[in-house]
């Protein structure tokens, strides 16, 4: 059996200085010691990771967004190359926020998932479904379908090779992330989150096979906190976090990764 190396990221969205940022990572590296037995991350706006990349080398950072094209006149974007010459490790992709607000599409999610993965860098692919098509009861025909829109937008056909060198931490990783349950307190059940990444994840082994299928990491996104964290991370498929609102206090983010990997 595959055991997934478990994986905690902090989106920290457009919050914090860059005093302000470089304060928590101070705290965070401090509270969190040397032998994490996990990978752990942050997600960042793009003005705070220069001084943070090569500052805090213990942690894996990433873009909150990042383009497919090398260069050209994409005003506000940033491209893959940008972020790969810093230091950074990768970025997250169509996050739901990108979605609701700023017209993130499937198609656009795939290109920009190929861009990162072309680079050899890291891609953290949000999915997930609003609350009307959870209560709906469609979810899981909304998750198979952004799956399969992003993952043909990307054009990828050799995704062994795709995926990096490294078995343990391929260069994929899938956000099951429920838009009604982020930034709202109302985390969904550990039973409902298992339900979802069962599916991404036999979704995932019939598009690239049960040995990558096995390997890529899921995790649940959506009011994680100190309270449920444990519990969620118990459930088999569940491989890690996304962290919005909890992982913006230093020493309670290094509490959740504690938590979440001891189990
Ligand atoms: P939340 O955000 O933990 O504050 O719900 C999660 C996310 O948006 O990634």
């Amino acid at each position: 059996m595959t055991t997934r190396r478990k994986f905690f990221v902090g989106n920290w969205k457009m919050n914090k200085t860059p005093q302000e940022a470089s304060a928590f990572c101070e705290d965070f590296v401090a509270a969190l010691g040397t032998n994490a037995n996990c990978d752990v991350g942050l997600a960042a706006n793009q003005i705070l990771l220069p001084p943070l990349v090569s500052r805090f080398r213990g942690i894996q950072w990433f873009a909150q967004s990042s383009h497919w094209a090398e260069s050209g006149a994409f005003t506000g974007e940033t491209s893959v190359g940008m972020l790969r010459a810093i230091g950074v490790s990768g970025s997250l992709v169509a996050h739901s926020e990108r979605r609701q607000m700023f017209g993130e599409t499937n198609a656009t999610a795939g290109m920009r998932v190929a861009a990162l993965l072309n680079a050899g860098q890291q891609a953290i692919l949000c999915v997930g479904e609003s609350l009307e098509q959870r209560d709906s009861g469609e979810w899981n025909e909304v998750l198979k379908s952004q799956l399969a829109e992003a993952f043909d937008a990307t054009g990828i056909k050799n995704w062994g090779a795709s995926l990096g060198a490294d078995p343990a931490r391929p260069n994929l990783t899938i956000a099951y992330e429920p838009v009604w349950a982020i930034g709202t307190g109302r985390a969904a059940s550990a039973q409902q989150a298992q339900e979802a990444h069962a599916l991404i994840r036999g979704w995932l082994s019939d598009k690239l096979g049960a040995d990558l299928g096995q390997r890529l990491r899921i995790q649940y996104g959506g009011s994680v906190n100190l309270k449920n964290v444990r519990e969620l991370m118990e459930m088999p498929d569940i491989d890690g976090a996304l962290v919005g609102g909890a992982s913006l206090v230093a020493k309670d983010f290094a509490e959740l990764v504690r938590l979440g990997s001891s189990g």
